[in-house]
């Protein structure tokens, strides 16, 4: 097997303590599962603010172009909030994002059997939860122009965003959700709010067209964006893939987050197109952020950022034994009562990031036999 390049950008707070378990576990499957791969390491967020004045640096997007995956930690922080808004931590997740063409952002929530009390929904409808929601990451009001505050005189001013969506860039994200349910339940629910905004009018259009000319074997409903949000925490198991723009996706992944027992569990990838040579760029990253109030602790809960390991080893590294190896390693330390903070319940062993790593990697080696 040829050896992969992976670009580690641990970035700010928490990043570093999770993607530092993320580095070991790609460490045991380099050494028990034939993985080779190349590391590299570069800073981005505050941490390269600080630095370099900027929050990505060219060097660091060329590598990136480059790199067989992008593993990021989190960025940002309270520290930050003055920055010029051009380079504020965020600015670098979201040239990122956008110069790699990352257009698909999956965000799986799935509830961990041994965490179903965890969640602030009651047992039974979480239990068995498995979501996949499919979020556009490259168009729509975070990039839409015009983007401005501009001055209109007699001490006003007007903010400006712009929601804008092509039928090219809705039929390549709708193609992904449709794709993907055909290997699970067959069911896309396509969100928006065509009640009150032209591109949600579009979007209803052409996620329609694309089902009827492409997917008439897979099952479509419609949702407005204020109904999902409502019915996500009213019966979740009614979906399985929810297709939506940028922010809807953005907020709706994070009310399924809930679900699952803690924001410190979900995982994500963000995918580009296939090349000719079949390659496509990605970037896989824990879908909480820097959680500035515990970094440094030794505290935080790495299991986000190491299942985005997984699904790497799914989506770029074609190696889904190896994936579904490490879940099941993580399944199983739950089941034996780890938990850190965010997923504490009572009767459990509380345990830091570094032991939570240090269970996983007991329990690949144990299930390796
Ligand atoms: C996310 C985050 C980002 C987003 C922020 C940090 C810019 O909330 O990945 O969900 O809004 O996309
Ligand atoms: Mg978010």
């Amino acid at each position: 097997m040829s050896t992969k390049k992976i670009l580690i950008v641990a970035g700010d707070g928490i990043g570093p303590e999770v993607m530092g378990q993320v580095e070991r576990v790609i460490g045991w499957f380099a050494k028990h599962r034939d993985f080779s791969v190349s590391l590299e390491h570069e800073l981005a967020g505050g941490c390269c603010y600080d630095v370099h004045g900027v929050a990505i640096t060219d060097t660091t997007m060329e590598k990136a172009m480059k790199a067989d995956a992008v593993f990021l930690g989190a960025v940002g922080g309270p520290q930050w909030d003055h920055v010029p808004y051009e380079v504020r931590p965020e600015a670098a997740l979201l040239r990122l994002r956008k110069d790699l063409e990352l257009f698909a952002n999956l965000r799986p929530a799935l509830c961990f059997a041994a965490l179903a009390d965890a969640s602030s929904l009651k047992r039974e409808l979480v239990e068995g939860l498995d979501i996949m929601i499919v979020r556009e990451l490259t168009g729509g009001v975070y990039f839409g122009e015009p983007k401005m505050i501009e001055d209109i005189g007699n001490g006003e001013r007007r903010g400006v965003d712009t929601q804008v969506y092509t039928t090219s860039e809705i039929r390549r994200i709708a193609e992904v959700a449709f794709e993907l349910a055909r290997k699970r339940s067959g069911h896309v629910t396509s969100v928006e709010k065509r009640n009150v905004m032209r591109t949600g009018v579009l979007w209803y259009e052409d996620v329609s067209r694309l089902r009827a000319e492409r997917y008439p074997d897979v099952k479509l409903e419609h949702m407005l964006a204020d109904n999902c949000c409502m019915q996500l925490v009213r019966d979740p198991k009614q979906f399985d893939v929810i297709v939506t723009d940028n922010l809807f996706g953005d907020m709706l992944s994070d009310v399924a987050s809930m679900l699952t027992g803690s924001l410190g569990m979900l995982p994500s990838a963000s995918l580009g197109a296939k090349d000719s040579s079949g390659r496509a760029r990605a970037m896989y990253e824990p879908v909480h952020g820097t959680a500035p109030d515990i970094a440094g602790k030794g505290i935080a809960n790495p299991i986000a950022s190491i299942l985005s390991f997984a699904m790497a080893l799914r989506y770029t590294f074609e190696r889904g034994q190896c994936a579904d190896l490490l879940e099941k390693a993580v399944d199983a330390t739950l089941a034996k009562g780890l938990r850190t903070g965010d997923i504490m319940q009572a009767g459990m062993t509380k345990v830091g990031t570094v032991q939570m790593g240090d269970a996983i990697l007991a329990e690949l080696t144990q299930l390796n036999g």
